[in-house]
C-alpha cells in the first residue's frame, strides 16, 4: 500500500505542474497575438484617463487588460463603465476576483477573449498597452468600428501615420480622436 504522505506529495507536485504548464501556455499564447502582460504604472494609468477627459458618461474599453487595474481605476476613481477584453483565463479570472472585491461589479467587466475577435463598438474610450505592430494591425478595425469622437489612448506605442491630437512625453502616452 502506498504511504499516504506520499500519495499527497505526488498529488500536490502533479497540481503545481498542471498550474505552470498553463500558465506557460497563457504566456506563449498572448505573446504569439499581442504583448505579453507587462502592467502599466497606476500613475501611468491615471494620466492615460486624465488624458483622454473620462467621465462618469464613458465607456472604457482596455484592449487586453492583464490584471484589470486600467478598467478598475477608470470605474472607481473616474466613474466611467469599464470593460476589459483579455485572452489570458489566469489574468481574467484574477481582474474578475479584484473587480467584485472592490464592488464594482455594477460598473466594470472583463471579457474572455481576442480582442480582434470583439464588437468595440460601444466604447467612448479605447486604452491600450500593446507593441506597434498590433497597434497598426487595429487601425482598420479601430475606424470601421468606432464611433466618431471616440478617444484612444495608447501608451508606449504609436499608430503607424496617425498623428496623435496629443502627446504626453514621460510617460509616453499618445492621444488620438477618431
Ligand atoms: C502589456 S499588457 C497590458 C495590460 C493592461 N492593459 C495594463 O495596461 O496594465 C498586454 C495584455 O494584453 C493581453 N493580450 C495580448 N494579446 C491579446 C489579444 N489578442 N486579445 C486579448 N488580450 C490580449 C495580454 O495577455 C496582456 O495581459
Amino acid at each position: 500500500m502506498n504511504d499516504p504522505v506520499i500519495v499527497i506529495v505526488n498529488n500536490l507536485v502533479l497540481i503545481l505542474c498542471i498550474i505552470i504548464i498553463i500558465i506557460g501556455i497563457s504566456i506563449v499564447w498572448t505573446s504569439a497575438i499581442g504583448a505579453p502582460w507587462v502592467p502599466t504604472p497606476g500613475d501611468t494609468v491615471r494620466k492615460m484617463l486624465e488624458l483622454a477627459k473620462v467621465d462618469q458618461n464613458d465607456t472604457v474599453i482596455d484592449m487586453g487588460s492583464g490584471d484589470g487595474r486600467i478598467i478598475i481605476i477608470a470605474a472607481e476613481e473616474f466613474g466611467a463603465d469599464a470593460i476589459g477584453i483579455e485572452a489570458d483565463p489566469l489574468r481574467v479570472l484574477w481582474s474578475r476576483i479584484r473587480i467584485r472585491r472592490q464592488g464594482l461589479s455594477n460598473k466594470a467587466s472583463i471579457i474572455w477573449g481576442n480582442f480582434y475577435n470583439q464588437d468595440l463598438s460601444d466604447a467612448t474610450v479605447i486604452t491600450i498597452y500593446q507593441f506597434e505592430p498590433v497597434n497598426n494591425k487595429l487601425k482598420s478595425k479601430f475606424t470601421s468600428e468606432l464611433k466618431p469622437g471616440t478617444r484612444i489612448v495608447s501608451y508606449s506605442f504609436p499608430f503607424k501615420d496617425w498623428t496623435p491630437i496629443e502627446t504626453n512625453e514621460d510617460p509616453k502616452i499618445y492621444l488620438h480622436i477618431i
